[in-house]
């Protein structure tokens, strides 16, 4: 199939659906004009974020993977005035695009950027604000440290919270199980270790559209082995 119709759909949908504002389309603009790669969240996915932290009622969310803040904005605009949004950020340039960018949309109340390499950070995490302090985690930074990122986020959200990987399908490379590519060898490694943990209840939706053909893993932490 055309790729060309994913994106008139997925243009239509947005424009039916999202109506991105002024904010948002200036965080992705902020994020071009700094040279940051155009990798962040489609507006329908921010969209999806914001239902899943929503529904999920998020007061403490975790994001792995800041880029420009374009999916911290859906997020952070989901939580209450007391909320917390943390979000792990490697590139120094990176995280202060997206504190600009967090600033305008008025989240810096509610919404840090730390940087580093998410795997030293995280331990911090759970020493300052204990275990199972998250609602929601978004996982999608580096690719082949997913399971290590999942591990963590599973100790650091609380049962009855989500954990939502970015990523997991890669144009359709991770049904490859000879695949050397070290980010689909992360995301098979994140589906075995799923489904050896009979306390997550896990599934994944393929994507196409605007980011091209990818998906999201979604995992309920906590909730006993699924009944079907
Ligand atoms: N969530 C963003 C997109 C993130 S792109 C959005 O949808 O708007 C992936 C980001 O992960 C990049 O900014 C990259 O610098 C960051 N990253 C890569 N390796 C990392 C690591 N080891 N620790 C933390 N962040 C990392
Ligand atoms: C890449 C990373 C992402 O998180 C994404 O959504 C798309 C692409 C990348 O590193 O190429
Ligand atoms: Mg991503």
């Amino acid at each position: 199939m055309d790729e060309k119709i994913w994106d008139n759909v997925d243009n239509y949908l947005a424009a039916s659906l999202v109506g991105e504002d002024d904010v948002l389309r200036g965080a992705l603009q902020a994020s071009e004009a700094a040279g940051l790669p155009s990798i962040a969240v489609s507006p329908l996915q921010g969209r999806f974020l914001h239902l899943l932290a929503r529904l999920a009622g998020a007061r403490h969310i975790l994001e792995i993977g800041t880029l420009g803040g374009y999916s911290a904005i859906w997020m952070g605009r989901a939580l209450p005035s007391d909320g917390r949004l943390v979000s792990l950020e490697l590139e120094p340039r990176h995280a202060e695009v997206a504190r600009a960018n967090l600033d305008r949309a008025g989240l810096s109340g509610v919404a840090e950027v730390r940087v580093g390499p998410a795997l030293q950070a995280l331990p911090g995490l759970a020493a300052q604000f204990g275990e199972r302090f998250f609602d929601l985690a978004f996982i999608d930074a580096d690719k082949a440290n997913i399971p290590a990122y999942f591990s963590w986020a599973l100790r650091l959200t609380r049962p009855g919270g989500v954990v939502v990987v970015d990523n997991v399908v890669r144009d359709g490379r991770v049904a490859d199980e000879a695949s050397s590519d070290p980010s689909v060898r992360g995301v098979r490694r994140l589906f075995e270790a799923i489904s050896g943990d009979p306390s997550v209840l896990a599934t994944a939706l393929q994507t196409v559209g605007v980011k091209g053909y990818d998906g999201f893993a979604l995992a309920l932490v906590g909730a006993g082995p699924a009944l079907a």
